[in-house]
């Protein structure tokens, strides 16, 4: 298994590189320390968003070489933007790296909180995924320190004092490991782990 996704992670890479960019997602790769020049470090936090769909607001468009994130003055996109940001296909920018891809993937040992279009068909109809990974302390700048783990069928957060370690006593808060779809949106929320 491990294998198979250091080879999808390798196909990715390689798509990204050698191939016209023209990905149905969008990937945003967060590295630990927000000052790393080279994104060398440990990822914090994946998402994938899909292209060219206004998600709350917000909506990504690969273009060429570049990547463009368009935030909207209002949740259906329909407003005018406010503000839009470019950034390059693959280059690490601020400890952030933006990549097209043509799917999405949850990474072995850690947990996605998954938007779709529905809760019977969550895997095809999945606009926007966050995953982190689990049973590791996670350092994220002007936050405190926190570690995922599932067990059963919940996902347990364990917040801790600090900012900076994982010493204490964390606050623990869990959410169950399912879909639900919301009546005020026609979207739907699934918490998967993958471990
Ligand atoms: C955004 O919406 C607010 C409230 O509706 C409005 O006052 C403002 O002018 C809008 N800004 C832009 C850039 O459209
Ligand atoms: C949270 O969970 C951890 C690990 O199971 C435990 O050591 C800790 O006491 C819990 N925190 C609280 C406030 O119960
Ligand atoms: C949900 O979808 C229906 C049909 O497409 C649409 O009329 C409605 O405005 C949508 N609701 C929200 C909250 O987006």
């Amino acid at each position: 298994m491990k294998l198979l996704l250091q080879i999808l992670v390798l196909a990715v890479i390689f798509t990204t590189l050698y191939n016209e960019v023209n990905g149905q997602y969008v990937m945003v790769n967060y590295y630990n320390s927000q000052n790393d020049p080279t994104c060398k470090g440990e990822i914090i936090t994946t998402t994938f968003n899909i292209e060219n769909k206004c998600l709350s607001g917000v909506e990504f468009t690969c273009n060429g070489n570049e990547i463009q994130v368009s935030f909207y003055n209002d949740s259906y996109c329909s407003q005018g933007i406010l503000q839009q940001i470019t950034q390059e296909n693959g280059v690490c920018q601020g400890g952030l790296q933006f990549n097209c891809v043509d799917n999405y993937q949850i990474p072995e040992n850690s947990f996605a909180s998954v938007i779709s279009e529905s809760c019977d068909d969550w895997k095809s109809t999945a606009v926007s995924i966050l995953s982190k990974p689990l049973n590791t302390c996670l350092i994220i700048p002007s936050e405190n320190a926190v570690i995922y783990s599932c067990t059963g069928d919940v996902l347990t957060t364990s917040t801790y004092p600090s900012a900076n370690s994982c010493f204490g006593i964390p606050k623990n808060t869990t959410v169950p490991l399912a879909c639900k779809s919301s009546p005020d949106s026609n979207y739907s929320n699934s918490y998967i782990c993958n471990q």
